[in-house]
């Protein structure tokens, strides 16, 4: 029988890509969210590709009484734990929310799951709790050092998974520091759809290439990179996806806690990127620069050799797929799910 896993924050952008890849690869998905950042347009277009039921949930990942009745419903083996808040402005401005949501919100889904003794985890993480000082390429066993309350918020929960390891050898549990996701699944059916105007590049130069932005806004040419803008290690979405059923493979043979990064290991800078969306969307894409963003670093880029090696995962879509994959979306779905 296939085994079934809790997948939380599923109607996402991330969580979307992974439900899929879980259907693809034999799994069923069973998805809570209680839909604050999404809707359930994307599990009826992944039921609609893969042409299977996916059992969703509405609900929070704080209410024990939901999570007793999916753990008591469903014979769960393991959690892909999503469900979260991923705004670094809005954490500076409500951080009780984001402590609440994304430390509180893991802690309950533990507590949930010790009582139902299923001791499976894996959990999104960001490289965001590495803070602003990390040397790149940035290892796992780097000073952690967040700089906002999202950050705050991602560590506390991860520190809280390690010490639940390390007080009952029964659990184990992936911690996956995802570097910058970006592109979309090639059927062009699922993708990143954020509300109002998008804060990070890729979604932004996306709405660019389409005409709904007038221009792309580049924060800082004056960085010491070699062109004097911002580099990220950005990766594939549906790369990343992989990692998770690699992680959940790699979980049978596993003990206690363990963090991953999930990256390329290489940077490309605003430029690069720029340059890489126009060769995919065919058209010259005008941009300003203007001063850099508050809290930004000039470069990081991720040493991913760890899940390489334990995992038996490395990314393998150039920035070219990145970008092909984001504009296929963003064309086929002008308005996102709407
Ligand atoms: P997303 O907002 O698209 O997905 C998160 C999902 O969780 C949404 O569907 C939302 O409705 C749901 N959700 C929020 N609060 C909930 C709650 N209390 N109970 C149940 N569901 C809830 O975000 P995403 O980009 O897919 O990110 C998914 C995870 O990956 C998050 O935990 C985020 O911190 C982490 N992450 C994302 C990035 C990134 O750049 N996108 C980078 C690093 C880590
Ligand atoms: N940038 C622009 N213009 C924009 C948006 C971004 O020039 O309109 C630049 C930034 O200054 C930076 C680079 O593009 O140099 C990437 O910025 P993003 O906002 O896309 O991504 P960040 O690396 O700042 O942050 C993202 C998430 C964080 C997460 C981090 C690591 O927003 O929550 O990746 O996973 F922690």
């Amino acid at each position: 029988m296939a085994k079934r896993i809790l997948l939380t924050g599923g109607c996402g952008y991330i969580g979307s890509h992974i439900c899929l890849e879980l259907i693809e690869q034999g799994y069923q998905p069973v998805v809570l969210d209680n839909l604050s950042n999404s809707s359930t347009t994307p599990l009826q277009r992944i039921e609609q590709l893969t042409g299977q039921h996916i059992p969703f949930i509405e609900g929070d990942v704080r209410d024990e009484a939901i999570l007793d009745h999916i753990f008591s419903t469903y014979e769960l083996s393991a959690t892909i734990h999503l469900a979260g808040l991923k705004s670094v402005a809005e954490s500076v401005a409500a951080p009780i929310a984001y402590y609440q949501t994304n430390f509180g919100g893991t802690v309950a889904l533990c507590q949930a799951m010790q009582r139902h003794r299923v001791k499976h985890f894996i959990y999104s993480s960001s490289a965001t709790v590495y803070g602003l000082t990390a040397q790149s390429p940035i290892r796992e066993d780097a000073p952690t050092a967040p700089a906002s309350p999202y950050g705050q918020s991602k560590l506390m929960a991860e520190i809280a998974l390690r010490d639940i390891a390390h007080a009952d050898p029964q659990w184990k549990i992936a911690i996956l520091r995802y570097f910058n996701p970006v592109g979309a699944h090639a059927c062009g059916q699922i993708g990143e759809d954020p509300c109002g105007v998008p804060n990070n590049l890729m979604p932004y130069v996306s709405q660019v290439a389409a005409g709904k932005q007038p221009k792309i806004r580049i924060f800082g040419n004056d960085y010491p990179t070699p062109d004097g803008t911002g580099m990220r290690d950005y990766l594939h979405v549906c790369d990343l996806a992989h990692a998770h059923l690699c992680a959940l493979r790699w979980l049978d043979g596993a003990s206690g806690a363990k963090v991953f990064n999930l990256g390329t290991g290489r940077g490309y800078s605003v430029l690069e990127i720029i340059r890489a969306y126009e060769k995919a969307c065919g058209h010259a894409l005008p941009f300003q620069f203007l001063p850099r963003r508050d809290g930004d670093i000039a470069s990081y880029h991720a040493e991913p050799a760890l899940a390489t090696r334990e995992l038996r995962w490395s990314a393998t879509r150039t920035i070219e797929d990145m970008c092909r994959d984001a504009w296929n979306w963003q064309s086929r779905n002008p308005n996102g799910y709407t």
